[in-house]
């Protein structure tokens, strides 16, 4: 597999499985647009690029905040100033908060969600489409498990994700006639520092607890999830579109899920989906006297997704 003379922009290239997904990139000799808000993890991203034989000139490192739709147009444009073109598109960066329904202001973080987590991987979609119709390239969407089937707590989160993978499949549709292809990756318990987001300090700490409740037992590498990254963008999937792949170490197959609110008290919701009764059980459950305890009462009586 080869990206040699391939132009790829990857959102939330400083993150865990973005800056994984670059240096991904540099390695089959890609040329990169690296997209993030933090600075420096960029230039960490920049330089692991480079030990891995990347060359200088053909890695633009982007930081701008995604949230902003003007500063969303400077990376298509720039990206073909300096490379004349454009053959991948990985929408990755997002961000994700602690809301439900029961919060008074669940709303509060919608806009910040739903601007990093969908609006702009629609637009800069939008904005590639007429080179990705040129170079008959692609556009990889990061999603998650949480847009199949919810995650507790993480209201805003699981529905952007659900819309960009629905998008995906929409914009699949639109773009095979053109030979452009859309799909999407879902993962979950990759070992990064996204959970920090979500109250989590300890991230080694949280992979001890979490990687047995899992049925593989094990967390996912960054590195995992960029090979599969690559594989989705290279011409070896020339006939896949509108597909979305799961990298979650079994969770969906009903493993069980943590209750982040309380990781840290070692105290945690064990649900077991069960097979026969199509429905959530509850196992074990840390105070029973939360506030989560009440809504996962509600969510128990409510069907499998
Ligand atoms: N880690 C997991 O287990 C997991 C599970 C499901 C889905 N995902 C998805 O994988 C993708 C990558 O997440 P990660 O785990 O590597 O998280 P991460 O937090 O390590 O990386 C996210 C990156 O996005 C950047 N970002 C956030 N807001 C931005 C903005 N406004 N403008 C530009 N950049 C911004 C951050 O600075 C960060 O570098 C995300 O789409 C996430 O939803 C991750």
């Amino acid at each position: 597999m080869s990206f040699e003379g391939k132009v790829v922009i990857i959102t939330g290239a400083g993150g865990g499985i973005g800056s994984a997904t670059a240096v991904g990139f540099a390695e089959l000799g890609a040329k990169l647009c690296l997209v993030d808000v933090n600075q420096q993890a960029l230039q960490n991203t920049f330089e692991k690029c480079c030990s891995k034989g990347a060359v200088f000139e053909n890695i633009r490192i982007n930081q701008l905040d995604l949230s902003n739709e003007e500063t969303v147009n400077c990376v298509i444009s720039e990206t073909v100033t300096a490379f004349s073109k454009i053959d991948v598109l990985i929408n990755n960066a997002a961000i994700s908060s602690k809301h439900n329904i029961f919060y008074e202001d669940f709303l509060e973080k919608y806009d910040a969600t739903f601007n990093i987590n969908l609006k702009a991987p629609m637009l800069l979609t939008h904005l590639a489409v007429p080179h990705l119709i040129k170079t008959k390239g692609n556009v990889i969407n990061i999603t998650s498990v949480g847009g199949i089937r919810p995650l507790p707590d993480l209201l805003l989160y699981n529905s952007s994700k659900a819309a960009l993978r629905h998008f995906t499949k929409c914009v699949a549709l639109e773009l095979a006639p053109k030979g452009v292809r859309v799909n999407s990756i879902a993962p979950a318990a990759v070992k990064t520092d996204m959970v920090k987001l979500l109250g989590v300090t300890d991230v080694k700490e949280f992979e001890k607890r979490r990687a047995p409740l899992l049925p593989l037992k094990r967390m996912i590498d960054c590195e995992e999830v960029a090979e599969l990254i690559t594989f989705l963008a290279s011409d070896k999937a020339a006939s896949i579109t509108g597909a979305e792949y799961v990298i979650d170490a079994g969770h969906l197959l009903g493993g069980t899920t943590p209750d982040y609110t309380s990781f840290q008290k070692i105290t945690y919701l064990e649900l077991y989906q069960s097979q026969q009764h199509h429905q959530y059980q509850l196992l074990e459950l840390g105070p029973p006297q939360t506030h989560l305890g009440l809504q996962l009462h509600h969510w128990l009586q409510a069907p499998l997704q």
